[in-house]
C-alpha cells in the first residue's frame, strides 16, 4: 500500500535517499509517485503517474537538497493520476499522507466556505489545507498538527514540510505504520523501516495520536500536548534480508527458503520433543473456544488451523474474516481465545478486529512475522512466525510458517489435553526431522508444475476444490493463482459442486483437486469423478500412492506425512504452479497489479 519516506540531513544528498528508499517500498504496491524536497531555500515537488522509473526520469540527481519527502500512491480518493499523486501543497504545508480520512468530505466543505479551493480529488490535499487553515490561526506547527485528532476521523501517517521551517521534518500518527530511523546527523521518516534499513537500524516507533519534529540531530516526539520520552530501538534485519539473490522473482525466492523457515518456526518448540513443546507455549487448555480472525490467506492458513485444532485438541474453533467480524456483532465469549494472525502485523481490518477482541477482556493471541509490528504490540500474547522478511506481495513462506504455527498449538493443546496418543507424537517428530527434505522433493517436481502451468495458462477460468483441510488449501492455491496470474478461478468444497456450480463444468474445463486429507479423501474421489463424467481437465494433487487413473488427468505426487504437516507440503505445489503459470503469462509476479503488500487501509 501506500509508502512514506522522510529525510533529513546535512551532505546534499536527500534526493537520492528518497528515491532509493521508494524504491525499496515498491514491493507495497503503488500507482503513481512523488518527492518534495527543499533545493535553494523553496519546496520543489516533482509527481508522476505509473513506476518509479517515470518519476526517476523527471529528477535531476546533482540537485543538493538536505530535507525532503516521498510517496508512493496506491488510490483511494481519486483516480490514478499525476495531479492526484503525492506529496500534496497547499499554502505554507506540503505532505505526504498514508490512510484514509473519513470525514474529508465535511471538513472540505468548511475549508470551502473559508476560501480554499481544491486541485484534487483527494482526502489528502483537504488534510493538507486543514493545516494551513490551522496555522494561520496560530502560527505553531506542532500546535495545529496537534489538532488533528481532534478534528479528524480515520487513519493517518503523515510527514510534514512547513514553508516557514525548512529544517524540520513534522510528523502525525494514527492506526497507519509511521517510524523514525535515527543516525548521526542524520533522520529518516519511513511508513516501513525497508526504506532505511541500509543507513541505520535504530529507530523509534510511534504510538497512534503520536506526533513529533525530527531535526537533524534530533526526534522530539509528543503525544496530547506533551513531550514523551525517546525510546530507540533496533532492528535485527539488515539489506541481506531484502535481496532477490540470483532468484527471477522474490516470490520464487521465498518459496525456496520454505524448508529454513519450517526449521526456523519448529525449532524453538520441538528442538526437546514434547518437553519443549509444554515449556515455551502458553496454556492455552484454559480456553473453551477459539476464534481466528485474518484477513487474505491469514484467513486461509487459520482454516486449516480450525481442521487441526478441533481434530487433535477437540476445542470449538470459528475462522472469521477480519473486515467482516468488525462490523458484525460481537458475540465473544470470555472464555474464548482470539487468534489474529497477519504476516504484516498492519492489516487494518486485522488489528481493528484485534483492538475489538483486547476491549471486549477477551485474551489474544498474535501469530506475526513482523517483529514488533502494531498487531504484535497489541496483542496481549504474540508468537512470531519465523519467516524473515517477506518481499513478493503474495505470501508464500509466511502462509506456511502459519501453518506450521497453527499445528504445532493444536499438538501442544492436544498432549496437554491428553488426548495425543503416543504413536501419533512419535510421528509428528520424527516428520518434523524429516520435512525438509521432503520440501526438497517437491521443489525438485518443478518441471511437473510447469507442465500443468502450461495447460492452465491456456484457460480463462480454473476450479480448485477439496474437503475439510484440503478445501481450505485449495483456497489458498485458488487465490494464488488469481492474484499473480489474473486467471479467473474459485475453490470450492467438492461436496457442494453439485448444488449449483457443476452447471459451469464442461469440456476440458480445468480442476485442480486436493486429496491429502485421509479423513475425507474416499468423498473427493467420488466428487472427483463427477466432474470427471462432465469432461473436466483434472489435475490431482495427493499423497496417496494407489489412486486409480480413472481419478485424474495429471497427477503431482507429494510426501505422506502425519496429518498436522500435511497441509505445509500440499501447499507448495499450489504456490509453485500459481508462480509457473503467472511466469508463462508474462506477469509482474512480485507486485501484482492493484494490489499491496501490507493493507493498512480497511
Ligand atoms: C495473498 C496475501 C494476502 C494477505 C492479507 C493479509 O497472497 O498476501 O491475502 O494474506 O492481505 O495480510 P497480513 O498477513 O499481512 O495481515
Amino acid at each position: 500500500m501506500c509508502g512514506i519516506v522522510g529525510y533529513v540531513g546535512s551532505n546534499g544528498s536527500c534526493v537520492r535517499v528518497l528515491i532509493d528508499g521508494l524504491k525499496r517500498l515498491e514491493y507495497r504496491g503503488y500507482d503513481s509517485a512523488g518527492i518534495a524536497r527543499i533545493v535553494s531555500d523553496e519546496v520543489k515537488l516533482t509527481k508522476e503517474s505509473g513506476n518509479l522509473d517515470n518519476l526517476v526520469s523527471n529528477i535531476d540527481f546533482s540537485e543538493t537538497s538536505n530535507l525532503g519527502i516521498g510517496h508512493t500512491r496506491w488510490a483511494t480518493h481519486g483516480k490514478v493520476d499525476k495531479v492526484n499523486a503525492h506529496p500534496h501543497k497547499v499554502g505554507k504545508f506540503t505532505l505526504v499522507h498514508n490512510g484514509i480520512i473519513e470525514n474529508y468530505a465535511d471538513i472540505k466543505n468548511n475549508l470551502l466556505l473559508k476560501g480554499y479551493t481544491f486541485k484534487t480529488q483527494t482526502d489528502t490535499e483537504v488534510l493538507c489545507a486543514l493545516l494551513d487553515y490551522l496555522y494561520k490561526r496560530n502560527n505553531n506547527v506542532l500546535e495545529s498538527i496537534s489538532r488533528l485528532p481532534l478534528l479528524v476521523t480515520g487513519s493517518y501517517a503523515l510527514c510534514i514540510i512547513c514553508d516557514d521551517d525548512k529544517d524540520n521534518l513534522y510528523v502525525a500518527k494514527n492506526n497507519s505504520p509511521l517510524i523514525i530511523g535515527v543516525n548521526e546527523g542524520e533522520n529518516y521518516v519511513a511508513s516501513d523501516a525497508q526504506a532505511f534499513i541500509d543507513k541505520t537500524k535504530k529507530y523509534v516507533s510511534l504510538e497512534d495520536l503520536d506526533y513529533g519534529k525530527i531535526s537533524k540531530d534530533n526526534v522530539r516526539i509528543y503525544h496530547d500536548g506533551k513531550n514523551k520520552t525517546v525510546q530507540l530501538k533496533r532492528f535485527e534485519f539488515g539489506l541481506s534480508d531484502i535481496s532477490k539473490d540470483n532468484y527471477e522473482h522474490y516470490m520464487l525466492k521465498e518459496i525456496y527458503e520454505e524448508k529454513e523457515v519450517f526449521v526456523r518456526t519448529t525449532r524453538p518448540y520441538l528442538d526437546n520433543g514434547i518437553t519443549s513443546l509444554i515449556d515455551k507455549m502458553p496454556d492455552f487448555s484454559k480456553y473453551k473456544k477459539i476464534r481466528i480472525i485474518a484477513c487474505g490467506s491469514a484467513t486461509h492458513a487459520g482454516l486449516v488451523g480450525k481442521q487441526m485444532l478441533e481434530r487433535y485438541a477437540e476445542i470449538k474453533t470459528e475462522v472469521e474474516t477480519a473486515s467482516e467480524f468488525r462490523y458484525n456483532k460481537v458475540f465473544l465469549d470470555k472464555d474464548e481465545l482470539v487468534i489474529v494472525i497477519s504476516q504484516s502485523g498492519e492489516t487494518a481490518d486485522t488489528l481493528e478486529a484485534l483492538k475489538i477482541a483486547n476491549n471486549n477482556g477477551n485474551d489474544t493471541l498474535g501469530i506475526i512475522n513482523e517483529k514488533g509490528s502494531t498487531i504484535a504490540r497489541l496483542s496481549k500474547i504474540v508468537m512470531y512466525t519465523e519467516a524473515g522478511k517477506e518481499i513478493a506481495v503474495a505470501t508464500t513462506k509466511a502462509y506456511l510458517a502459519q501453518v506450521t504455527m497453527l499445528s504445532l498449538i493444536a499438538l501442544n493443546l492436544s498432549f496437554k489435553k491428553d488426548l495425543l496418543e503416543k504413536a501419533v507424537l512419535k510421528r509428528v517428530l520424527s516428520d518434523a526431522q524429516l520435512l525438509t527434505n521432503y520440501i526438497q522433493e517437491l521443489f525438485e517436481k518443478r518441471q511437473e508444475y510447469q507442465k500443468v502451468a502450461d495447460g492452465l495458462a491456456t484457460h480463462n477460468g480454473v476450479f480448485f476444490i477439496g474437503r475439510l483441510t484440503d478445501y481450505a488449501l485449495a483456497m489458498e492455491g485458488s487465490l494464488k493463482l488469481k492474484e499473480i496470474s489474473y486467471t479467473h478461478s474459485e475453490a470450492y468444497p467438492a461436496g457442494e459442486l453439485k448444488h449449483g456450480t457443476i452447471s459451469l463444468i464442461e469440456d476440458k474445463t480445468p480442476v485442480v483437486a486436493l486429496i491429502t486429507d485421509d479423513v475425507i479423501a474416499s468423498k473427493t474421489i467420488s466428487n472427483i469423478k463427477e466432474v470427471k463424467a462432465r469432461g473436466a481437465h483434472v489435475i490431482v494433487i495427493t499423497n496417496k500412492d494407489n489412486l486409480e487413473d480413472d481419478v485424474y488427468d495429471e497427477i503431482i505426487k507429494i510426501p505422506k506425512v502425519c496429518d498436522l504437516f500435511s497441509p505445509v507440503l500440499a501447499v507448495i505445489p499450489l504456490q509453485l504452479i500459481a508462480y509457473e503459470v503467472a511466469k508463462i503469462k508474462g506477469c509482474t509476479i512480485d507486485k501484482p497489479k492493484n494490489l499491496a503488500k501490507s493493507v493498512t487501509v480497511e
